[in-house]
């Protein structure tokens, strides 16, 4: 606790410092009221993490150089912190809503972020980094657009749409905390949410009656940015709208070198930025499809995620079989060669790394190399536990 309070002392004072030193800036100013609601997107009721009432939470929209100050109330039963993916807090990396370096906000508290997106643009997302309580919600994405000056590599999109897509249960993140805690498995999750809705009934033996989806409006011919992130546990997902191609155009802060995919393998945590271009004759709504990977997909067709791709002048509902995915069940090689393909636009505008750091990486002599491995999970002290090996 004593080392708490000595770091918050810490972070204030360097944000006066960094506030100073960054005055020409502009502050922009949310607040975050974290509490429960009851939502059903599965059509099973459940307390599910709302921000300011909305689950999933609100998108924020900055520009680069912002300084972002953020207050989050905590009205859960629990302590909470908000992780802000990817952004990297210069100066201020106690403000990046993790143990270690952040004191938990106890029930009841509130506590203000303050941190300054210094260089960066691109998508990226925020999620309650404790307890499990991902598992429950309270993600949103986060957007930092460049400044007007710095030209971007693609003419600038007809819109701009944030998609949230993720594995889910019907179980609440402290039950599913007590499964792992008593050493068991998750199973299977019971569904897919794409922002935050189940879905679209493309199928009567696969889902039930009553569930409300997600449905995203379009204008026919204009290119949107569609932002896609994997704010899920566990599950890898295939991306994929029916009839349109994925022009990649930026991941994480990087803007990549532009190509075409009918479908996108997203891991847990991953953000993507693909231009789609609404080139469709619009004789029906379209699919869009986020279906779990590596996994047998005859028993986990019910865990997969359906939204609608509605044109302004579309003559009706989407129907049929939904767009195949990859068909390569137990052979990661396509996934991992998919990955590869992905390249950094080396010439185009963006986010370089800082002048401070990473940039003199290259010229530091490597004298021991560790080899970090991804381990299925293991038992510790009785507890199901994610591991590493080196
Ligand atoms: C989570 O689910 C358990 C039942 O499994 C219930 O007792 C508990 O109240 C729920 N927590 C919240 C915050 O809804
Ligand atoms: C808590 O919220 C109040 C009212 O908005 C604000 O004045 C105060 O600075 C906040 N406290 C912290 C620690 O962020
Ligand atoms: C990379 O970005 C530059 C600058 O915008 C652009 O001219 C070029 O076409 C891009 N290259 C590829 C391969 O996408
Ligand atoms: C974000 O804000 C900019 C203005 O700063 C606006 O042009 C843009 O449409 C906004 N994007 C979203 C997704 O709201
Ligand atoms: C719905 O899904 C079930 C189970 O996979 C399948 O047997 C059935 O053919 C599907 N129905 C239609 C209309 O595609
Ligand atoms: C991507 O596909 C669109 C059609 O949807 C096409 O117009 C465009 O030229 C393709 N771009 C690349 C880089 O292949
Ligand atoms: C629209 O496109 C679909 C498939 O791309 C095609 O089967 C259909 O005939 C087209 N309809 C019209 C009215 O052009
Ligand atoms: C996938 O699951 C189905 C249904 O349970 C089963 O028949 C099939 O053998 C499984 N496939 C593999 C490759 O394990
Ligand atoms: C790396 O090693 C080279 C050759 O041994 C040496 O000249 C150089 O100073 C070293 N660089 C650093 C950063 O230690």
């Amino acid at each position: 606790m004593a080392l708490c309070r000595g770091l918050s002392l810490l972070a204030i004072h360097i944000a006066l410092l960094a506030s100073l030193c960054s005055a020409a800036d502009l502050f922009v100013y949310f607040d975050f009221e974290v509490s429960y609601i009851t939502a059903s997107p599965l059509g099973v009721p459940q307390q599910v993490i709302a921000i300011n009432g909305k689950f999933p939470g609100p998108t924020i929209n900055v520009t680069t150089n912002n300084n972002v100050v953020v207050n989050v109330r905590n009205k859960l039963d629990e302590s909470l912190l908000i992780h802000w993916s990817g952004i990297q807090q210069r100066r201020s990396s106690w403000q990046d809503g993790l143990l270690g370096t952040n004191c938990p906000i106890p029930p009841k508290w509130n506590w203000t972020y303050q941190f300054q997106v210094k260089d960066q643009v691109g998508s990226f997302f925020y999620f309650p980094s404790l307890h499990f309580q991902r598992a429950s919600g309270g993600f949103g994405g986060f957007i930092i657009n460049n400044r007007a000056i710095i030209p971007i590599p693609f003419d600038t999109p007809d819109g701009d749409i944030t998609i949230l897509i993720g594995d889910w249960y019907t179980r609440n993140h402290t039950a599913l905390r007590k499964t792992l805690d008593a050493g068991k498995g998750l199973g299977m999750p019971d569904g897919v949410l794409i922002n935050g809705k189940g879905p679209y009934q493309y199928n009567t033996t696969l889902v039930p009656d009553g569930i409300d989806y997600e449905t995203i409006e379009v204008h026919p011919g204009k290119t949107y940015r569609i932002r896609v992130h994997n704010v899920g546990i566990s599950t890898s997902l295939n991306f994929r709208i029916q009839n349109h191609n994925l022009l990649l155009a930026e991941t994480e802060g990087s803007y990549t070198v532009q190509q075409n995919y009918t479908s996108l393998d997203i891991h847990v945590g991953q953000s993507y930025s693909f231009l789609v271009t609404m080139d469709q004759n619009a004789s029906t709504d379209y699919y869009i499809v986020a279906s779990a990977r590596f996994v047998n997909e005859s028993q986990w067709k019910r865990v997969t995620g359906v939204a609608i791709l509605h044109y302004t002048n579309s003559k009706g509902k989407a129907r049929g079989p939904l767009p195949e995915g990859p068909n390569d069940e137990f052979d990661k090689t396509f996934s991992m060669n998919q990955a590869r393909s992905i390249r950094w636009n080396v010439s185009a505008s963006g986010a370089r790394p800082n002048p401070q750091g990473s940039f003199r990486y290259g010229s530091i002599n490597v004298t021991e190399v560790y080899v970090l491995r991804n381990k299925p999970p293991e038992m510790i002290d009785g507890k199901r536990r994610a591991t590493l090996k080196q």
